[in-house]
């Protein structure tokens, strides 16, 4: 069978990376969370100091490294050359700036490229905010997750608790709105559902569900 490229587009904690982990294993594919490469820039910007609005200078030290992702035993990790970004990059301090640093051509243009080259053979579960409209325009499946604000902050609020991150449930409900309106708004490649991609509305939804509607939109791809 043709092995497929899959996007999953969504607003943040719609259950995008959750679901498309559990596809991706399921079918042997291979899985990029592409919020974790913007994110990643985000660190470094912090780390080296830079102005968040500052694209070319957040560039050039993405560029001086490494950004992989490795499996590990407990699941998918993020790592910049040696070392273990995967809780680093969900810092409350992150999640503040990211988005700006996600609306800078220069760091759209340089991780879409990265992006790109993933697919080039298929067998590939990406989820974002613009795969579907940019990054793979072709995709043999797009897929678009929405929820309620208040599950998606309620979801993220119990994750964060378990990982052991500082979480506050009102202040996540302000950063999740803030967040999608800027996604939604800027200039470049906002969060926008793909005229052929497929609405699903993961509301009341179990992550189960949403993982066999997906894969049964997947299957019939495949036939
Ligand atoms: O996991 P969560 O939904 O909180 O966010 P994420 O997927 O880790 O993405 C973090 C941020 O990166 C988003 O709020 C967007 O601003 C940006 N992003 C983007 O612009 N384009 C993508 N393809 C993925 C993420
Ligand atoms: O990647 P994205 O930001 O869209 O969301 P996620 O990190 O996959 O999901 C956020 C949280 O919601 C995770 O803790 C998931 O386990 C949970 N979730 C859920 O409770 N029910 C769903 N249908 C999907 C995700």
């Amino acid at each position: 069978m043709k092995p497929l490229v899959v996007a999953i587009d969504g607003p943040a904690s719609a259950g995008k990376s959750t679901v498309a982990k559990q596809i991706a294993k399921d079918f042997n594919y291979i899985y990029v969370d592409t919020g974790a490469m913007y994110r990643c820039a985000t660190l470094l910007a912090e780390r080296n100091h830079l102005a968040f609005n500052d694209g070319k200078a957040i560039v050039e030290v993405l560029k001086n490294g490494n950004l992989t992702f490795r499996q590990e035993a407990d699941g998918q990790h993020v790592y910049f050359d040696d070392e273990d970004i995967t809780l680093a990059i969900r810092m409350p301090e992150i999640n503040a700036h990211v988005s700006e640093v996600a609306s800078l051509e220069e760091v759209r243009h340089y991780l879409v490229s990265l992006q790109q080259a993933y697919g080039e053979k298929g067998g590939l579960v990406m989820d974002g905010r613009d795969i579907g409209t940019c990054v793979f325009p072709n995709a043999d499946v797009k897929i678009f997750l929405v929820a309620s604000v208040e599950e998606r902050a309620e979801r993220r609020h119990k994750e964060n608790l378990e990982k052991g991150i500082p979480s506050d449930l009102e202040q996540l409900k302000v950063d999740i709105a803030r967040r999608d309106h800027l996604d939604e708004t800027r200039e470049i490649s906002p969060l926008t559902k793909a005229k052929d991609a497929i609405l699903v509305d993961t509301t009341g939804m179990s992550i189960e569900d949403v993982v066999a509607k997906i894969e049964g939109i997947m299957k019939e791809k495949e036939e």
